[in-house]
């Protein structure tokens, strides 16, 4: 049975300290949640978050993945290292990577198969900018990222695969997607992988929605069909918020 996730994206944001009190204040907050939670935290953080989320139902995933499994890539961090550290899960092509680090769709598809390799999930991140969508050409943008970026990736795969729509102007901008629009564009990209991979892989497919989803407008949108849960930015630096966003999710 498929369970919504709730996964918060920290971003640069929060040191050490702060993420060992977060994941003890939001523990008692979430304890019961009927979703997954995840914690995705920066590269320093993450071994203060794993030790302080142990023996609880909130998993901790990182922000991004090298391709490789070592060598000459300075500034990468690798499957390998994430795995010892008991990563979970982790982000991969973001906007923001996408945006200011030349990230692109076969970057994506590469640190994806890395992520398979080391037994971390991939929360794989697509969307449309602005233009896009004001152009009419959402579709086509979204069918270019996920034809290349799940290039070679087989559905037994894709079992262990999250997939993020978040629409690049609602990330950080306060402009949330309206519920028809995130859910409709998101059943057009489950259409999309339903063709790739068959409906059944499809509909067990969890695709979230991101892009200023908060404690006030989640509840409608993780009422959506189509919506299994939500990639949190902003909201998820506050535990009570975040908690709120989980306590929204669907059973
Ligand atoms: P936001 O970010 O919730 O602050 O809009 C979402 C994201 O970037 O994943």
């Amino acid at each position: 049975m498929k369970k919504q996730v709730i996964a918060g994206n920290w971003k640069m944001n929060k040191l050490a300290g702060e993420t060992a009190l977060f994941i003890q204040q939001l523990k008692p907050l979430v304890n019961n949640a009927v979703c997954t939670v995840v914690v995705c935290v920066p590269f320093t953080d993450l071994s203060v978050a794993v030790s302080a989320a142990k023996g609880s139902n909130i998993k901790i995933g990182a922000q991004n993945i090298a391709w490789a499994d070592s060598g000459a890539f300075t500034g990468e961090i690798s499957g390998a290292m994430l795995s010892e550290a008991n990563v979970e899960y982790v982000i991969i092509g973001h906007s923001e990577r996408r945006q200011y680090f030349n990230e692109t769709n076969a970057t994506v598809q590469q640190r994806t198969k890395a992520a398979l390799k080391y037994n971390i999930k991939p929360i794989v991140c697509i969307g449309e900018l602005l233009e896009h969508r004001q152009q009419n050409m959402t579709e086509q943008v979204l069918y270019s990222q996920i034809s290349e970026g799940f290039n070679g990736i087989n559905a037994d795969e894709m079992s262990n695969i999250i997939v993020a729509y978040e629409p690049v102007w609602a990330i950080g901008t306060g402009v949330v997607a309206t519920n028809e629009q995130a859910d409709s564009t998101i059943r057009y990209c489950r259409k999309v992988f339903s063709k790739l991979y068959g409906d059944k892989v499809a509909n067990n497919l969890v695709i979230q929605y991101g892009g200023s989803m908060n404690d006030i407008n989640a509840k409608d949108l993780l009422n959506m069909p189509d919506i299994d849960g939500g990639l949190i930015g902003g909201a998820s630096l506050n535990e009570n918020k975040f908690a709120a966003i989980i306590k929204a999710a669907k059973a």
